[in-house]
């Protein structure tokens, strides 16, 4: 043991590499939560599917609870239109009545150039982003008026997302999806950005 000056040196020295150790074990500490995060955000990034995120194929529920509507029913998140925050999504549900002016091939080939389904019931399907496409505004389904409109500077979309009027230069984009059983899957990261106008 250790008397004296000497003791007392060897004490702050000791304190010193105490310190040293903390210190050295916090920074590591901390570099290794940033790698962490930043590991995981490149991740997320690069594979939304593995984190379920927007940019994912995303579940938004079984197909059973989107009741179907013809357009001048539709009722937000009652009937027709359903909003999914997670998916950034409108899913629209229209009844197997409702009218299309065009018919057989015609329509057939409009379907699959505008993202929709024909389910086996007859009835449709539609998955919305919800952005806006004039500068990037959430569009709200407004139920007074039977449409999409942006309360940001008014462009104003059918009850389907086509283009009715205002500064937007287009119909509001679509999510492609799928049937996984009697589950509606919406592709996030797959987006339509060519749906024209209503004829
Ligand atoms: S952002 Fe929607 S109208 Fe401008």
């Amino acid at each position: 043991m250790l008397h004296g000056g000497g003791a007392e040196a060897a004490e702050i020295a000791g304190q010193r590499l105490s310190r040293r150790h903390f210190l050295r074990r916090a920074m590591l500490a901390i570099w290794g939560l940033s790698t962490t995060s930043a590991i995981a955000g490149a991740l997320e990034m690069l594979y939304p599917n593995l984190t379920r995120k927007f940019g994912a194929s995303l579940t938004v529920g079984a197909k059973s609870v989107f009741k179907a509507a013809k357009p001048d029913k539709f009722v937000v998140n009652q009937a027709g239109v359903f909003y999914y925050q997670q998916a950034k999504t409108y899913i629209v549900h229209l009844d197997r009545a409702t009218h299309f002016l065009l018919k057989g091939t015609d329509l057939s080939d409009q379907f699959a150039s505008e993202t929709i389904a024909k389910d086996a019931d007859g009835s449709y399907w539609i998955a919305l982003y919800q952005r806006c496409v004039h500068l990037g505004c959430t569009v709200p389904f407004r139920n007074d008026c039977l449409s999409f409109k942006c309360p940001c500077h008014g462009s104003h979309y059918n009850s389907d997302g086509e283009y009715l009027d205002g500064p937007a230069p287009r119909s509001l984009d679509r999510f492609a999806f799928h049937f996984q059983g009697e589950d509606l899957v919406v592709d996030t990261g797959v987006l339509n950005n060519r749906v024209p106008p209503p004829d």
